[in-house]
């Protein structure tokens, strides 16, 4: 099947350096979403630092946990977790494109007594149910009590686990659309490897349809000469390994006949593959299948291509399947 001739580099943490081991979970488990994080230190100061080791883990109750580490120069704790050890409340925040300077700005290491929402120029407002404060120009902020700090290591670079569960939550109206949260509206961003960030919106932004619910029949279930077609990609192969059953002999019949012979000319066949259209793609094959075999599947193959990026994936099986009647 589609596997790649790689050639793998193997890494044992405990032998490589923490910035070696670092710099590749950086790089690896990527992009990596932003909480910016606001806490309050026991004499009142305000706090606001990101955190890309971050995610959401349940709805009910909900929890978000994110990871201050011990710094790597000296495995000293940041003040992020040393407020929380103290006054167990956060506010989480998403962070989008239009506030992302600001953020990194946050970032800076500035002594405990100095409110980074001062120096990012972000606005506090007041949560309604804990004291740190939210940050206004957020779209998506969470009030959280922290449940659980579970420290990974006491090392440099070893991370705590900060287990917070979300006691509110406001958004912004605007980033809704048709009841969800749209990610063109919300414009969010994630943190990638050195300096590299990303878009989680306009052309990084691309649909999946959910495997169906009565089970997909598995690339395993694919004829031979599907899995190891050339044209034809692992993604591909996915797309067909979701369909619920192969087509019968009869549809398959039903579909060669209606696609009449239309009179393609072999000089025709260029142009008409620069265009996207599966089904005139289609008959320009079955136009050379006395002529020229192996070129009409190389040409049945690109149709299903073409019907798979457009996902009609029942026009990509019956066309692949029909190829071995129409033409053995
Ligand atoms: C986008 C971004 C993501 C970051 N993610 C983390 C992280 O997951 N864990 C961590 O310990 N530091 C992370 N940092 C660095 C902290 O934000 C930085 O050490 C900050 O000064 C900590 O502030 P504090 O001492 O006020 O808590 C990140 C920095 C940026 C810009």
């Amino acid at each position: 099947m589609k596997s790649d001739n790689k050639t793998f580099i193997s890494v044992d943490p405990k032998e490589a350096s923490l910035q070696e081991v670092h710099k590749l979970l950086l790089g690896g488990v990527t992009p990596r979403p932003i909480a910016l994080v606001s806490t309050i230190s026991e004499d009142g100061f305000n706090n606001l630092s990101p955190f890309s080791f971050y995610n959401a883990f349940g709805a009910n109750p909900p929890i978000v946990v994110f990871s201050p580490a011990r710094r790597g120069r000296d495995g000293t704790t940041k003040d992020t977790l040393n407020n929380l050890q103290k006054i167990k409340e956060c506010v989480v925040q998403a962070v989008s494109y239009e506030i992302i300077q600001q953020v990194s700005l946050a970032s800076t290491e500035y002594d405990s007594s100095v409110d980074e929402f001062v120096k990012s120029g972000l606005t506090p407002i007041k949560s309604d149910l804990v004291q740190p404060m939210r940050v206004a120009e957020s779209p998506f902020q969470m009030e959280c009590k922290v449940q659980q700090i579970i420290p990974l290591g006491e090392k440099n670079g070893s991370g705590n686990l900060v287990v917070c569960e979300v006691v509110k939550i406001h958004f912004d109206e605007a980033v809704l659309q048709d009841g969800v949260i749209e990610p063109n509206l919300i414009r969010l961003v994630g943190r990638n490897s050195a300096n590299y960030y990303s878009k989680a919106f306009d052309n990084a932004i691309f649909e999946i349809e959910k495997p169906i619910a009565t089970k997909g029949i598995g690339i395993d279930q694919l004829p031979e000469f599907i899995k190891h077609s050339k044209t034809l990609t692992g993604n591909d192969l996915g797309q067909l390994g979701n369909i619920e059953k192969l087509p019968t002999e009869s549809e398959l019949q039903t579909f060669i006949t209606s696609y009449k012979n239309i009179g393609i000319k072999p000089l025709e066949i260029p142009q008409i593959l620069k265009e996207n259209d599966p089904h005139k793609i289609f008959s320009a094959a079955l136009s050379l299948t006395e002529s020229d075999k192996e070129n009409s599947m190389r040409i049945i193959e690109i149709a299903a291509k073409k019907a798979l990026e457009q996902n009609d994936v029942t026009f990509a099986i019956h066309a692949l399947l029909a190829s071995r009647l129409i033409l053995n």
